[in-house]
């Protein structure tokens, strides 16, 4: 018979009490509402009996409020280490039953344990988060937890991925750390993320708004841009985060890991030369170009219903991740707007921090004009979009689809900002503006003489596409690399990415750039 002595079955005790988070009514009610508690969606998110609990005794030193007279579990929030598909992680999970997840000074140290080893091991960090914020009953102290959180965000950004799932109500310095992580997870009907609740906005501003309306999954996932992916349950949250870790290295100085893969190499697409020829004068699905050319159709998409002008995500090409920024000119035109040139400007240095090879799909009429656009500064966000580009030193390869015209042929990886392949369709239309654009600025006087304006107008525009809309030009001077049947994109992208896999370009030596904010 197995003896357990007496400070085992102590210390059992301490850990079932601690494990017990808020208590059984609380966690009952939760239950009943269909949601997980927090260690339930830790062992949810990580393979099956692979966490390791640490801290789990912590408690709060704080005495105010009555706070010392409190049962506080494990101060609030779960952390420790697993494996994701036999990968390690370092994990956090605030548990909203024990004050409301709120944060005080032993729950921010626990967390900046676990962010600190993850910083030190080199491994991704995923923060579950459920909490009102700031600990109000620990004053500046829980404020002071929040920057020691934030301050290693900041120092673990670009060296190791960062994930934050929104898990439910989140306000004040909740939001704030995961707005600086790498990818934002949020949940339909269950996550809100906002600076202050509606009560508070309802008594400084005298609006009047719900969860929903102020910060619910829609409005961060299409509006404010501030969630990546919207999961329809905590459950696929936590498989499409193990989905999109797959795609990620684990740290700065390692590779994605390489899949296996069925699909043919050499594999040549009908479906890609049949959009190539009818795309003179109409738009066309990106998503379909993406998924023609991606290993066995796959897309992982990010930030899919925001700024939805340009397309990012990943693929993979014989088995290796590749990140994917591309026009979509069902939107806008695919114009280049603020928040077009926003979320592409984040994804591309992420894959630059991460070690991820970019293929840039261009099909763009220019940066979008108007008064709104101006006044909310294009100029200045839409230079982020070129900043990171030219920043860039992964792989970088670019097809020319259509339209590539204006500041943003330069923007979108052109040779000029150091684009390693630039290959173009045979539909690739090259040049400073469209024909009619370009006919009605430099023959405004012929057109007005002419005894058939319009039909001069035509035949100008005619002789204008003949001469400049093509990518052949391009190709005389060597902007374009390679003028490629649309049909074997695929081949030629693995060819070119498989050649580039030994590039190793390191920017020039300073403390760090500036890049317009
Ligand atoms: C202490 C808190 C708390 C907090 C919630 N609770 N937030 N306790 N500090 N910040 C407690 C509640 O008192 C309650 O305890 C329990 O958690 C559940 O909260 P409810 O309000 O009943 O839940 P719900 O109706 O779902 O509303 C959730 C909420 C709301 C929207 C998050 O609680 C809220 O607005 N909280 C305050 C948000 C906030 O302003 N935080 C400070 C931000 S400043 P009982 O015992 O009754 O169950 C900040 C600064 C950081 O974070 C620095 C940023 C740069």
């Amino acid at each position: 018979m197995k003896i357990t002595s007496d400070k085992t079955q102590a210390l059992r005790r301490l850990q079932e009490k601690a494990r017990a988070g808020g208590g059984q009514d609380r966690m009952k009610a939760r239950a009943k509402a269909g949601r997980l508690s927090a260690r339930e969606r830790i062992e949810h998110l990580l393979d099956e009996d692979t966490f390791e609990e640490i801290d789990l005794l912590r408690k709060t030193r704080a005495t105010d409020f009555g706070l010392d007279e409190k049962e506080i579990p494990a101060d609030g929030v779960v952390t420790g280490f697993g494996r994701i598909r036999g990968r390690n992680v370092a994990v956090y999970s605030q548990d909203f039953t024990v004050l409301g997840g709120s944060l005080g000074l032993s729950h921010a140290q626990k967390i900046c344990k676990i962010m600190d080893l993850a910083d030190e091991t080199g491994v991704p960090v995923i923060g579950l988060s459920d909490s009102g914020g700031a600990r109000i009953q620990e004053g500046v102290d829980a404020l002071g937890g929040y920057a020691e959180i934030f301050w290693r965000n900041v120092q673990s950004s670009g060296r190791i991925p960062q994930i934050s799932a929104i898990l439910g109500p989140c306000a004040g310095g909740a939001v704030y750390s995961p707005a600086m992580t790498d990818f934002v997870f949020m949940v339909r009907d269950e996550s809100y993320m906002f600076i202050t609740g509606p009560e508070v906005v309802k008594a400084a501003t005298g609006e009047v708004c719900d969860f929903d309306s102020l910060g619910g999954s829609d409005v961060h996932a299409s509006k404010s841009g501030v969630a990546h992916f919207v999961a329809n349950s905590e459950q696929q949250c936590f498989r499409m985060i193990r989905e999109l870790l797959d795609y990620l290295p684990q740290n700065w100085r390692d590779q994605p890991r390489v899949k296996s893969s069925s699909d043919d190499c050499n594999r040549e697409s009908e479906t890609l030369d049949r959009i190539s020829r009818r795309t003179a004068r109409h738009a066309f699905d990106t998503h379909e170009v993406i998924r023609e050319i991606g290993d066995g159709q796959n897309f992982l998409e990010v930030h899919r219903d925001w700024a939805r002008n340009i397309l990012c995500g990943f693929i993979r090409l014989n088995g290796r991740a590749v990140g994917v920024v591309a026009n979509n000119s069902k939107v806008l035109s695919g114009a280049l707007d603020i928040h077009a040139s926003e979320k592409a400007a984040r994804f591309v240095r992420f894959c630059d921090a991460f070690n991820i090879p970019l293929l840039t799909l261009v099909d763009v009429p220019g940066y979008w004009p108007g008064m709104d656009q101006e006044h909310r500064g294009i100029i200045r966000r839409g230079a982020k979009l070129l900043y990171a580009y030219c920043e860039a030193t992964v792989p970088k390869v670019t097809v020319i689809l259509r339209k590539a015209y204006g500041g943003a042929y330069d923007v979108m990886n052109s040779k000029h900002v150091r684009g390693d392949f630039n290959f173009a369709w045979p539909s690739a239309e090259i040049a400073v503006m469209g024909p009619e654009g370009a006919v009605n600025i430099l023959f405004a006087k012929e057109i007005k003489k002419a005894k058939d304006p319009t039909a001069r107008r035509t035949e100008l525009v005619d002789e204008y596409s003949k001469k400049f809309a093509n990518p052949f030009l391009a190709a005389q001077r060597g902007y374009i690399d390679e003028v490629i049947e649309a049909g074997k994109t695929r081949p030629k992208l693995i060819r070119a990415f498989e050649f580039l896999r030994t590039k190793k370009v390191t920017g020039p030596k300073k403390k760090h750039g500036n890049i317009p904010l």
